[in-house]
């Protein structure tokens, strides 16, 4: 049985103190039986949210890491850095990152790299652009992205990780893809998946939808067999929302 989870990805948005306020709201309420519930918040955020955080179920990721452990980088944060704040999570090749930061796929297998080495899991987004869809590459792009996100990682690994599908097309446009067509788009990636490291593993695997989920559509999401979750942007921002989220993942 594999766990769902709810990732809320905060991207730039909320001062320290709004994202410390924010978990003393959610505390107790987005944490319900059978359900990760996981919020990935700014960089500088994350030494207050690990103490707000103790005593819950609430866990932590950070947005992006580099992938070696140290050196000169300017404006960079490695893993050693984000376990040592007990960070347990990691979003990896956002689409927005791989849009407006130059990350590529060869630049995400070596953070997923990088996540491991240092106890972070890794969630790592793959998705297609709307042309790409019209063109009828979505399975092909999603296959290529996710082979070389995983290049190099053993079974072990990837049996831990976390796959977001997100389709760049429904990444705050308020246009969600429909909950059959994700499920069919994860399952695929589950297939490629197991074409690499087999079926104990892609058994294992979590694979999330991202894209415009909202507590108006995550259970139709969840109804899918083969989705273990979202990945969400705006509608985790506000606690009311996030609580009603994890309510509905369960
Ligand atoms: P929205 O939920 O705002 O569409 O964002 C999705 C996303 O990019 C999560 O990583």
């Amino acid at each position: 049985m594999r766990v769902p989870i709810i990732a809320g990805n905060w991207k730039m948005f909320k001062t320290v103190g709004e994202a410390a306020g924010f978990v003393r709201e959610v505390k107790g309420k987005a944490e319900v039986d059978g359900v990760e519930s996981v919020i990935c918040a700014p960089f500088i955020h994350l030494p207050v949210l690990a103490e707000a955080v103790k005593g819950s179920s609430l866990k932590l990721g950070a947005q992006n890491l580099h992938w070696a452990d140290s050196g000169a980088y300017t404006g960079e944060i490695s893993g050693v850095m984000l376990q040592d704040l007990g960070v347990r999570y990691v979003i990896i090749g956002h689409s927005e990152r791989r849009a407006y930061f130059a990350e590529t796929d060869e630049t995400v297998n070596a953070k997923m790299h990088a996540a491991f080495k240092h106890g972070l899991t890794p969630i790592v987004c793959v998705g297609e652009k709307l042309e790409q869809r019209e063109a009828g590459q979505t399975k092909e792009v999603c296959r290529i992205q996710t082979g070389a996100a995983f290049k190099g990682l053993d079974g072990a690994q990837a049996a831990m990780a976390v796959i977001a599908y997100e389709p760049i097309w429904a990444i705050g446009t308020g246009k969600s893809s429909t909950a059959t067509d994700a499920n069919e788009v994860i399952g695929y990636i589950r297939q490629v998946v197991e074409a690499m490291f087999g079926s104990a593993v892609s058994a294992k695997i979590r694979i999330q939808y991202g894209g415009s989920v909202k507590p108006e559509n995550i259970r139709e999401f969840m109804r899918q067999p083969e989705i273990d979750g979202a990945l969400v942007g705006g509608a985790s921002l506000e606690p009311g929302s996030y609580i009603q989220l994890v309510e509905g993942a369960r």
